[in-house]
């Protein structure tokens, strides 16, 4: 199978990077250096440009002479009541979406603080924040220096800002720099297109990377088969906490999560505008899911709900994320799903059951309301019910080459294939390389021993989430090993290739990693190939046909029992008012949505007035309606359509 010849490999590679048409991108020879946008020294007094953060009355931003970097002023934030409280810098008024952006600045308390420089963007209502840089401790000026930040179109009140403690913060030397672009290596073969005949070649995102054009080269190029969200199509993403408390409000039934693809929405786009097939993950997991989802009227401190609630949660859940899914993005090709992650321990048994934050990563409200694992069977039944046609389900996990969890793995799957709602083994392959290869855990052999044993179960195989790690502070011998290691672990895959439909690298470069600090990954910070990329290429040939990704025919949605009767078609009477105002309210809301539901599920205990019957029908009008409608109206809301189909 492998040959050595290098020189051709590589001769073959840069034929074929010509022939998928990723013609090597051009930068302007003056974006080497960073470009600076925004620089403050407040040496002119003009605060201007930042806001107070936290909204409370007494904070004041002025410029002060009490300290300072460079000249003798700085931004002074005064009266702070909370923590949260500091100067704000707002970006997405200022900048340009998809464009990577430093920032540094200077930092000091009036007397010993711990700072941190944090980042806050609202996307489909709901704000979100995240600490950028957390260990600013002291009573001296610290430094954040180039943090990287970027957003996407989606997102609006972007801010960077500074907070913590409640002392007097100052703020000098804010600059802003617009990373600039490096050319990726266009002479290495492309993963894909040397391996994508065998099986898939993908890799994971978060949206922040769609604005590093390197990144995005260096997907282009090795990657271009499959994309996984790193984080935005889980739980904790996807529900809609205020969504699902308000349609309880309405309507007395809290078995039907409301969901929204905001977070996701950036990937998803690049996915249909680039026709790159995707993974979903993930549908049922421990992690990354809010308790709340497990609690009677999504309240907090809610009583556990029971186990038939929660099947009626878990059925509504995975139905409205496909429907939703395939109607948003019909020509996307969604060709996998996790749909249970990490559901048994190493020795074989379900987690401990409790709160996901109680004590330990390990325990799972699934457990906790099911008493046991027995939530696994209806998650594929369902999923399987209302995935659409050609999207494979998977069970995924870690040290899933263990033989305890390797074992309870392959009963459930069994089991689960007999009934025909499970297609393959997800083996997330988080590895660790360590100081050699004898030290690696697992070993290429165990590693293998579980390929034969899954491949066996006569399922297909995915690796989903494959990464590498080094010993922290890596030296050149870590790297070696970590070539090795990645050599052994890809010809073992190889060697399984009939079995195997995936394998996605779980991040590009080693820096965007969730391990960074063991840098797991084929390509460096500066986007080049590591010598692990190099190992497993080398002596590989190149196929004289280059996969290409068949672009998406839209398939009728998988055909499912309606869950709730369409009413009889009937013709407005009256003239409407506003569209999608059916509780005659005089706006458009979830509550309308809500209402119409109620309407079909029971029309003799919620009928619609006739006005409302004539606003409502918003899809067909005249047709009558049906659920369309409500969920045209849910998306009008959650920001995923525009405008409502009757009125575009
Ligand atoms: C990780 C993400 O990469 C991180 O950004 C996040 O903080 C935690 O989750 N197994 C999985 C993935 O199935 O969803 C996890 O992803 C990594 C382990």
């Amino acid at each position: 199978m492998r040959k050595s010849h290098i020189t051709k490999v590589m001769a073959m590679a840069l034929a074929a990077s010509l022939a998928v048409g990723t013609a090597p991108a051009v930068y302007a020879a003056d974006t080497a250096e960073p470009k600076v946008v925004y620089s403050f020294d407040f040496e002119d007094g003009d605060v201007s440009a930042f806001t107070n953060r936290g909204g409370d009355d007494t904070t004041e931003l002025s410029a002060s002479k009490d300290a300072a970097v460079s000249g003798e002023t700085a931004l002074l934030a005064s009266g702070r009541s909370e923590s949260w409280n500091g100067p704000a810098f707002r970006l997405d008024d200022k900048l340009e979406p998809y464009t990577e952006y430093y920032i540094s600045a200077k930092i000091k308390g009036r007397y010993y603080t711990g700072a941190m420089m944090s980042f806050q963007y609202t996307v489909d209502g709901e704000t979100k924040y995240s600490n950028l840089v957390q260990n600013l401790n002291g009573s001296d000026w610290m430094s954040v220096e180039r943090v990287k930040v970027s957003f996407t179109e989606d997102m609006e009140g972007v801010y960077v800002y500074f907070e913590g403690g409640s002392d007097d913060l100052f703020i000098d030397d804010f600059v802003v720099e617009e990373v600039p672009a490096v050319e990726i290596e266009q002479d290495i073969p492309g993963l894909a297109a040397m391996f994508g005949n065998d099986f898939k070649v993908g890799t994971a995102l978060v949206p922040g990377n769609l604005s590093s054009r390197s990144t995005m080269d260096l997907v282009e190029k090795h990657f271009y088969q499959s994309l996984t969200a790193g984080n935005e199509m889980k739980p904790d993403s996807v529900l809609n906490k205020a969504a699902c408390q308000a349609y309880v409000e309405e309507t007395g039934d809290d078995t039907v999560p409301q969901i929204s693809f905001g977070a996701a929405k950036p990937l998803l786009n690049y996915c249909r505008n680039n026709n790159v097939p995707m993974r979903i993950h993930t549908l049922v997991w421990h992690s990354q899911t809010p308790d709340w989802f497990f609690k009677e009227n999504y309240a907090d401190d809610g009583e556990w709900v029971s186990k038939e609630k929660m099947l009626l949660r878990m059925e509504n859940y995975i139905k409205v994320f496909f429907e939703t899914l395939t109607e948003l993005y019909p020509t996307v090709d969604f060709y996998a799903c996790d749909v249970v992650n990490e559901a048994w321990l190493e020795d074989g048994k379900p987690r401990q059951p409790g709160e996901q934050g109680s004590g330990g990563s390990a325990k799972s409200a699934w457990v906790q309301v099911f008493g046991d694992n027995s939530f696994i069977e209806p998650a594929f039944t369902y999923a399987r019910k209302y995935a659409p046609e050609g999207c494979k389900l998977y069970y995924n996990d870690y040290n899933e080459y263990m033989d305890g969890k390797m074992n309870a793995i392959i009963d459930m799957a069994k089991d689960l294939k007999e009934k025909g709602v499970i297609d393959g083994i997800g083996m997330q392959s988080h590895l660790d390389a360590r100081q050699s290869l004898d030290a690696a855990f697992p070993s290429v052999a165990m590693y293998n021993n579980a390929l034969n044993k899954y491949s066996e179960l006569g399922l297909d195989i995915q690796v989903t989430e494959l990464d590498v790690t080094t010993p922290e502070n890596p030296k050149d011998a870590d790297f070696a090993v970590q070539a090795a290691y990645y050599e052994g672990i890809w010809d073992a895959i190889y060697a399984h290739k009939d079995n195997i439909s995936a394998v996605i690298l779980w991040g590009v470069t080693d820096d965007q990693s969730w391990r960074a600090k063991q840098y797991p990954l084929l390509f460096d910070a500066e986007y080049k190939a590591k010598e692990c990329f190099k190992s497993i290429v080398d002596g590989y040939e190149m196929p004289e046909v280059i996969p290409t990704n068949p672009p998406v025919i839209p398939t009728e949605p998988a055909t499912t029992e309606p869950t709730t009767k369409p009413v009889e078609p009937t013709t407005p009477v009256v003239e409407v008012t506003l569209y999608g105002d059916a509780n005659g309210d005089d706006v458009v809301s979830i509550a309308d949505a809500a209402a119409i539901l109620q309407a079909i599920g029971n029309a003799d205990k919620y009928e619609l007035s006739e006005q409302g019957k004539a606003n409502a029908d918003v899809c067909n009008p005249g047709g009558g309606l049906t659920a369309a409608d409500a969920i045209a109206i849910q998306k009008l809301d959650a920001k995923l359509i525009d405008s409502l189909p009757v009125t575009e």
